[in-house]
């Protein structure tokens, strides 16, 4: 069966391309909730119902394994749908937020002893407000290293100039909310894109921020975390291609997603 790859729009393809290209035979199926975007603004309840909603469409047609290419959805859904939601069997969704913790800490997330030292002092979140106010990430943090303080920024605006192709107000946004940032913290040891559409302006950031800040993008980490897991479990493997899907007008969303894949793909309508 193919693996389901979710995100609130465009962002999760950045996951979905990481993922291609770590597992070239896999087929996955991909699902944009661009009717709904952006989650970012949105409250818990209204996140869980709309992930819900196309995680449950992405079963239907088939994928037992759904990976949640969208942080918001992850910090505020997840957990929920893999305590309650989930039916009896083999169907699993993942998010992007474990694999990002476990990078950042080296420790499994089953490793529930105490706090250890990292040798990390700091690190900068940029993520979308609701992301931020769900505090997942310095709680998960806090858990499992000792002294790192998280300094956490909500990039207002952003998510919606990406989905619009707007290049110019990305950059505009992404400066001046790494200007923000660097008043709290002038010289961060990490930073974090704890939003799947961010790193389509990965560039803008990294040239925003201190050179000495070691910039975390998700893709790879996430590839590598899913890569590492479908090695365990095999039931989940299958050879084919992807195919995508949208919840918005196709035709939009093709072109828009053309730019950030390099090439164009059919899409259909959920
Ligand atoms: N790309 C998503 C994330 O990682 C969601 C952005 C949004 O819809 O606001 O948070």
């Amino acid at each position: 069966m193919p693996i389901g790859v979710f995100d609130s729009g465009l962002g999760g393809l950045t996951i979905l391309r990481a993922l291609q290209s770590h597992l070239p035979d896999q087929a996955f199926m991909y699902l944009g909730d661009n009717a709904n975007t952006p989650y970012g603004t949105r409250d818990t309840y209204d996140v869980f119902d709309l992930t819900t909603k196309s995680v449950q469409t992405l079963f239907d047609k088939g994928c037992e394994l759904v990976i949640i290419a969208c942080n918001t959805a992850s910090a505020s859904a997840l957990h929920r749908m893999q305590v309650s939601w989930l039916p009896k069997g083999n169907k699993r969704v993942l998010g992007v937020f474990v694999p990002m913790i476990e990078n950042l800490t080296k420790r499994d997330w089953g490793d529930n002893t105490p706090p250890t030292h990292t040798g990390l002092e700091n690190v900068a979140v940029f993520a979308t407000q609701s992301t931020i106010e769900s505090a997942a990430f310095p709680r998960e943090m806090k858990f499992r290293a000792r002294d790192v303080e998280v300094f956490g920024h909500a990039c207002d605006g952003l998510v919606e100039a990406i989905e619009a192709g707007d290049t110019a107000r990305s950059e505009v946004l992404v400066k001046a909310h790494v200007e923000a940032l660097l008043q709290r913290l002038p010289q961060p040891q990490a930073a974090v894109l704890g939003c799947t559409h961010y790193p389509i302006v990965e560039k803008l950031f990294r040239a925003a921020l201190p050179d000495n800040t070691k910039l975390l993008s998700q893709p790879g980490i996430v590839a590598e975390a899913t890569t590492d897991y479908l090695g365990r479990h095999k039931i989940y493997r299958e050879t084919g291609d992807t195919r995508y899907f949208t919840t918005g007008a196709t035709e939009t969303v093709g072109k828009l997603a053309e730019l950030f894949l390099g090439h164009s793909v059919a899409w259909k309508k959920v």
